[in-house]
């Protein structure tokens, strides 16, 4: 079975416009309040780069590698492969996120957050897929909403591989 990418969804201008209008809302919200930028690995490293050079408030920037799984008898367990250095109790954080598919990473990693006492926290997603939630999750700041698409690039990856694309495309079988 091969692998077409050819079918551009997003082109690299509409990202840039993306990150222009995410980062002119978070730089209106926060002012010159210090935050803490985690930026969800590996699929945000691109988007969490490109938003914190945009940013004007004074940033702390960390990462965390997380996965979700639905275990036989539970709604949802967060694995965490990498946790981030910083502690951020009192601390105004936002958690920064490639695309919200299902919603589960997110609305059990929020959780776990919440337990450490940030002041605030929130949630910016580049891309959200609202159609395929299964919980309440809705991110605070969405960059572009995309359709039931398997997408790869800016980032997102199918099998490790197209994250170095500058635009997104969608994933075909054929
Ligand atoms: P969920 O919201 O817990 O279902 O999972 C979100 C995670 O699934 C994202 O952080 C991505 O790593 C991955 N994911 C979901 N949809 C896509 C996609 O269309 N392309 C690439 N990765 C995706
Ligand atoms: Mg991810």
């Amino acid at each position: 079975m091969a692998i077409n990418t050819d079918k551009v969804l997003v082109t690299h201008a509409e990202i840039e416009a993306m990150l222009d209008r995410i980062s002119a809302e978070l730089n209106r919200d926060y002012k010159d309040t210090p935050l803490v930028v985690v930026g969800i690995l590996t699929g945000a490293f691109i988007f969490t780069a490109d938003l914190v050079r945009r940013l004007e408030m004074p940033v702390i920037i960390d990462f965390m590698q997380v996965s979700s799984y639905v275990g036989e008898y539970s709604t949802g367990e967060l694995k965490i492969k990498k946790d981030m250095s910083c502690d951020i109790k009192d601390m105004d954080v936002l958690i920064v996120e490639d695309i919200i598919d299902t919603g589960r990473t997110l609305k059990l990693l929020k959780e776990q957050l919440l337990a450490r006492g940030p002041k605030s926290l929130k949630i910016c997603t580049a891309f959200d897929k609202p159609s395929r939630r299964v919980n309440d999750l809705v991110p605070d700041y969405n960059g572009i909403t995309v359709p039931d698409e398997f997408i790869v690039g800016y980032g997102l990856d199918l099998d490790g591989r197209y994250r170095d694309f500058d635009d997104i495309r969608i994933v075909r079988k054929e």
